[in-house]
């Protein structure tokens, strides 16, 4: 059976940690210059239905490194982007490539393109979901602090993507939560009731960002306005505004917390520059860490694959 990986509930429990071992070490033979093309002759096909720097060049370079292929696909270049339907698409895929991987706006695209598909199908974010980048968050928390289990993650801001991500890490990952929303702008509902239901050390939802920080080991936060939400930037960012993560707030963190942010960051609006610069701030790891991360990814499911 293929596996696919749109959601984190789509990893078993020992997959994690498989993975999070697997990235260490493509992360160490890449230091060593060690060839590890162990992806030799297959394929990725990448759809693009929003911009990308990280997801892009981190799934780019990761092919090329393993020894494969990887495609980039842009709607406005592609058939998709004029009518054909994801199913017709995925079984067209499938019929040329070993992987796919989509960064669209709807959820319900990747889950279809997953079943239409009959080979694996990542999801590179979508308006519900960033699986790649809480993977990787999740390995570099790792690689600082030792473990992330048993950690506070508070995350500040807006109840996007990365935020529901978050909820779907603390029900897979023993890890406490923490998040802090303005009201209307609360992470989704029904991921937030099945995580709340799963996670082992709970997850709490408040409005009082310095209550969320309070005691936590990372912070964490994304930009008010995400992709699609463009319109929406200025009047977000009044609503946000008490939701910034600066110095004033991280007093109230443990003294050896670390910042985090997926990246792109708005300065000044959802994080000053003086915290992303400074010592805290551990935001360049983790956009490295993307590249071992979806490494191990890539191998974990083209892997399966074979075997299957
Ligand atoms: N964090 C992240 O996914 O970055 P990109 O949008 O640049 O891919
Ligand atoms: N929440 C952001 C994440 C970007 C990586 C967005 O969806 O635009």
């Amino acid at each position: 059976m293929k596996k696919d990986l749109v959601t984190e509930y789509d990893l078993a429990d020992e997959d994690f940690d498989l993975l999070f071992a697997r990235a260490r070490e493509l992360k160490r033979f890449l230091k060593e210059g060690r060839p590890h093309q162990v992806l030799a002759g297959k394929t990725l096909g990448m759809i693009f239905e929003k911009a990308s720097t990280r997801t892009r060049l981190s799934f780019e370079v990761g092919m090329y490194q393993l020894g494969g292929l990887a495609v980039f696909l842009s709607t406005n270049d592609t058939q998709l982007g004029r009518g054909e339907t994801v199913a017709d698409t995925a079984k067209i895929m499938s019929r040329y490539l070993d992987a796919i991987m989509i960064r669209t706006f709807a959820q319900k695209t990747v889950e279809d393109l997953a079943v239409h598909a009959a080979i694996p199908v990542i999801n590179g974010l979508t308006d519900l979901l960033h699986p790649c980048q809480i993977l990787s968050d999740l390995f570099t928390i790792m690689e600082i602090k030792g473990d992330c289990r048993g950690l506070k993650i508070a995350y500040i801001g807006d109840g996007n993507n990365v935020a529901n991500s978050w909820i779907n890490a603390a029900a897979r990952l023993p890890l406490k939560l923490a998040l802090a929303c303005p009201e209307g702008y609360e992470p989704d509902a029904a991921l937030l009731t099945r995580g709340r239901k799963e996670a082992r050390e709970g997850i709490c939802l408040c409005r009082d960002p310095e209550e969320a920080v309070e005691n936590a080991q990372v912070v964490y936060t994304d930009v008010w306005a995400s992709m699609g939400q463009e319109a929406e930037r200025e009047h977000r960012s009044r609503v946000f505004r008490p939701y910034q993560v600066n110095e004033n707030l991280l007093s109230y963190a443990r003294e050896d917390y670390i910042v985090m942010h997926c990246l792109p960051a708005h300065r000044g609006e959802e994080i000053t520059s003086e915290v992303i610069d400074g010592p805290h701030s551990v935001v360049l790891d983790q956009a490295e860490n993307r590249l071992h991360v979806q490494k191990a990814i890539l191998e974990t499911l083209m892997k399966k694959e074979k075997e299957s």
